[in-house]
């Protein structure tokens, strides 16, 4: 049997991208600003970091160390070069691993961070799951894909349920915060250019290039066809739709 190489494929596109995900440095900044500053003797973890666009917008706007993990080695390796490009290499600690067995002892972090990454677990389940890596009084800010309107379309609901995803509406978020452990500080929907500036307009002229290399390969071609369909949702339905920071704080 021809072995599958859809993930090759889309590893292949997603490897190219400044940012795996939808997010830009201004909502980042804006999520950090409702922490008390960070401080050197203070650690952050990124979970699902990917290349660590926003790994490395926090470490320029604070002064704390961080722990970036991600499951998938080359992102982990490009963040790792970007920062002692930057010379934050002293600062940011790149690891490869799984976000569902997080290898830290309980305790460990003033700050829990994912960008883009906590619907891989479950909103409910990473929150719970990561509430033992917090510092009492610790924070966890998460971006998550959420319902903006009432009754979305059907052919919404059966693309990001039936494709396995985490969906839920803001209130339905909000509502798992606090019997999981932590108070909201804040939410924010993020703005429509960190789903384009960042994110789908490189990832179109990946594209572009990704069909002419592969023109005659139906497998790839098929990876570009979903990465596609992404754009194409969001463009049709852009208030529909979206992703939430969520700022929370670890109570006792
Ligand atoms: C949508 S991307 C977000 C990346 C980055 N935070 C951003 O906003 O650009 C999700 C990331 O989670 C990583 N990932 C997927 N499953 C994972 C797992 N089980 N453990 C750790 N990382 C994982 C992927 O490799 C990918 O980099």
């Amino acid at each position: 049997m021809a072995k599958d190489r859809s993930w090759d494929y889309f590893f292949e596109i997603y490897e190219k991208l400044p940012r795996q995900g939808p997010g830009d440095a201004r909502s980042t900044l804006r999520a950090l600003d409702l922490l008390p500053a960070l401080n050197d003797r203070q650690t952050l973890l990124d979970v699902g970091c990917g290349s660590g666009a926003q790994t490395i917008d926090l470490a320029m706007a604070t002064d704390a160390r961080i722990v970036a993990v991600d499951n998938h080695p080359p992102f982990i390796d490009q963040l790792v070069g970007r920062a002692a490009d930057l010379g934050l290499g002293d600062r940011i600690k790149g690891q490869v691993g799984d976000m569902n067995d997080l290898p830290f002892p309980d305790g460990s972090f003033d700050v829990v961070w994912s960008e883009g990454a906590i619907f891989i677990m479950g909103f409910s389940r990473g929150l719970a799951s990561w509430r033992r890596l917090l510092k009492p009084g610790g924070f966890l800010v998460v971006s998550e894909f959420c319902w903006l309107r009432d009754n979305p379309p059907s052919e919404l609901w059966e693309i990001f349920r039936d494709g396995g995803g985490d969906v839920g509406d803001v209130e339905e978020r909000r509502s798992a915060v606090t019997p999981a452990g932590y108070r909201l500080l804040g939410d924010f929907v993020l703005p429509a250019v960190g789903w384009w500036e960042n994110y789908y307009v490189p990832l179109s002229a990946c594209l572009e290039e990704f069909r002419k290399a592969h023109e005659k390969n139906s497998e790839a071609l098929e990876v570009a066809v979903g990465c596609q369909r992404e754009i194409d949702l969001y463009r049709k339905y852009p208030d529909t739709f979206g992703y939430v920071f969520f700022v929370m704080e670890r109570r006792e």
